[in-house]
């Protein structure tokens, strides 16, 4: 069971709320570089975005995902990055993204760093993973960063629709206790 709320030295990471769509749509859900290695495209209408963010919520009340929103400390109103624990058994796989201004400032690997720990201490957790596309050079830093070991490669693993039409490699990555 992950908190509602955590605060790392910088940034604060919360549970989702439907007035954040508009930040997000406004940040990055629009952005054609930050979507580029994720399995959705860019949002061309606000409804999309809030059609996501009630997904968030839901995935909340059924305890099935922990999409956490990335803010600044102090600046809780102000999403920048969103950050998601799905439990799967005894592992739990996550997903994160940042909006473009904020990237390179060690902000992803505070948030995705923290959010594992406590993964990692809860008693039926010993795996925490995640998976990039080969070319995604940004997200393997992170997950190194965060001791995170790379542990193979993926042959045809995921659809990533804006680089192409077919199932694409990716990198397994993960931390264990
Ligand atoms: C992956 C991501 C979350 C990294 O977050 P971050 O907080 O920027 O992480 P870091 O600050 O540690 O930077 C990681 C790497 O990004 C790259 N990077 C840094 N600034 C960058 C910039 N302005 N433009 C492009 N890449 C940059 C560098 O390779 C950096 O590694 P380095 O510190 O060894 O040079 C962020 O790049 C992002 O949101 N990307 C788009 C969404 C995405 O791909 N999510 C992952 C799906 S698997």
């Amino acid at each position: 069971m992950l908190p509602y709320s955590i605060v790392t030295t910088r940034l604060s990471l919360r549970e989702p709320r439907i007035s954040d769509a508009s930040h997000l749509f406004r940040t990055y859900t629009t952005d054609r570089e930050v979507t580029r290695y994720l399995v959705w495209r860019p949002h061309e209408a606000l409804t999309e975005t809030e059609a996501f963010i009630a997904t968030c919520l839901e995935a909340w009340r059924d305890r099935t995902r922990f999409p956490y929103i990335v803010t600044l400390t102090g600046n809780e109103q102000e999403p920048i990055g969103m950050v998601e624990a799905r439990p799967r058994g005894h592992m739990v796989d996550m997903g994160y993204v940042l909006a473009r201004q904020f990237w390179g400032q060690g902000i992803m690997p505070e948030a995705l760093a923290e959010l594992t720990e406590r993964c990692l201490a809860q008693p039926e957790c010993y795996r925490v993973q995640a998976t990039c596309d080969v070319e995604n050079l940004a997200s393997s830093r992170l997950l190194e960063k965060c001791d995170f070991s790379r542990e193979g490669r993926l042959e045809r693993y995921a659809l990533h629709p804006n680089i192409s039409p077919e199932p694409r490699a990716c990198f397994m990555y993960a931390k264990c206790r």
